[in-house]
């Protein structure tokens, strides 16, 4: 088969996932269906996205810079509403009546933990989201120590943003999200600036969820940690979608998409651990 550059979802991926509906399984938690962003500026960000997410599923979102990664994230919640197509939440499609719905049920971890701390203190900002709804009281104290105890920081849970280091920031942004509680958690490049040990620690803190999850990823070997499905994307199309092992394997499709492996890691050792189990 040949591939362009724009060519549309490879089916050797898709027919392995995506949206065939199959008997008993998981109902649909992300349904995204011929969705199309153009920027004010007339920079068309997303060409016709289609995309099934089932809950419990952990998706890897994968693809160049300017691909579209976080346009696609920034519209599963309404920052971003769709110049044409749809994006429905657990069967709630996103309009004007449901946005409020919809923010509660799906949270972003953003590119940049800035965006997501703004009050003096890490534990009024993880405070932040459930007290918005409705959450008080002890509930609301328990879920804060919870939160911040869940990416190890409860320890700077009285220091201000501007007083921690990046990889700080970004688990604290982590924790803003997770004391809200959300059906779907969508992180954009969740271990960018963490040192290995955080990193690692982040891993086990999301493998230990069962929330619906999309990951955008430029460190493959992670998506690869976390998630047993990846989607390609590049120039706003959904170029490929599969299990992240097949992707990962495919060297023409990665460097069609300037994805690369770092060196020293084997994506068939990978195949091969998961086969046995061990992976
Ligand atoms: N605020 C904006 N105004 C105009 N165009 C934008 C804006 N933000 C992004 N774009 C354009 O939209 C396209 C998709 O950008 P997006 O940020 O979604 O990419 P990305 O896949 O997240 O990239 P990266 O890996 O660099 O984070 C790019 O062509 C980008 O230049
Ligand atoms: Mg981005």
């Amino acid at each position: 088969m040949v591939w362009s550059r724009r060519t549309r979802v490879d089916t050797r991926y898709a027919a392995e996932s995506g949206p065939a509906a199959v008997p008993g399984a998981p109902a649909v938690a992300v349904a995204v269906a011929g969705l199309r962003f153009t920027y004010p500026d007339g920079s068309v960000a997303l060409d016709g996205i289609d995309l099934t997410v089932r809950e419990g599923e952990r998706v890897a979102l994968l693809g160049p810079n300017g691909a579209g990664k976080t346009t696609l994230m920034l519209h599963l919640n309404g920052v971003l509403r769709a110049t044409s197509g749809e994006v429905a939440i657990s069967g709630i499609t996103l309009g004007d009546k449901s946005v409020r719905d919809i923010r509660r049920r799906v949270g972003l971890v953003f590119q940049d933990p800035d965006d997501q701390l703004f009050m003096p203190t890490l534990a009024e900002d993880v405070a932040f989201g459930p007290a918005n709804f409705g959450v008080v009281g002890a509930e609301l104290t328990a879920r804060v120590a919870r939160s911040l105890d869940a990416v190890s920081m409860s320890e700077q849970a009285h220091r201000g943003a501007t007083h921690l280091s990046g990889g700080q920031r970004r688990r604290g942004a982590l924790a803003t999200v997770l004391a809200c509680r959300p059906d779907v958690l969508v992180l954009d490049e969740p271990s960018a600036n963490l040192d290995p040990l955080a990193r690692r620690e982040l891993t086990q803190t999301l493998l230990g969820l069962t929330t619906t999850m999309l990951v955008v990823t430029h460190d493959l070997p992670y998506a690869a940690q976390l998630c047993e499905r990846a989607v390609v994307i590049d120039a706003g199309q959904i170029v490929a979608d599969g299990p992240i092992v097949d992707i990962l394997s495919d060297e023409a499709l990665l460097a069609r998409h300037r994805l690369e492996l770092p060196w020293g890691f084997d994506a068939e050792s990978l195949r091969r651990a998961r086969a046995a189990g061990v992976g």
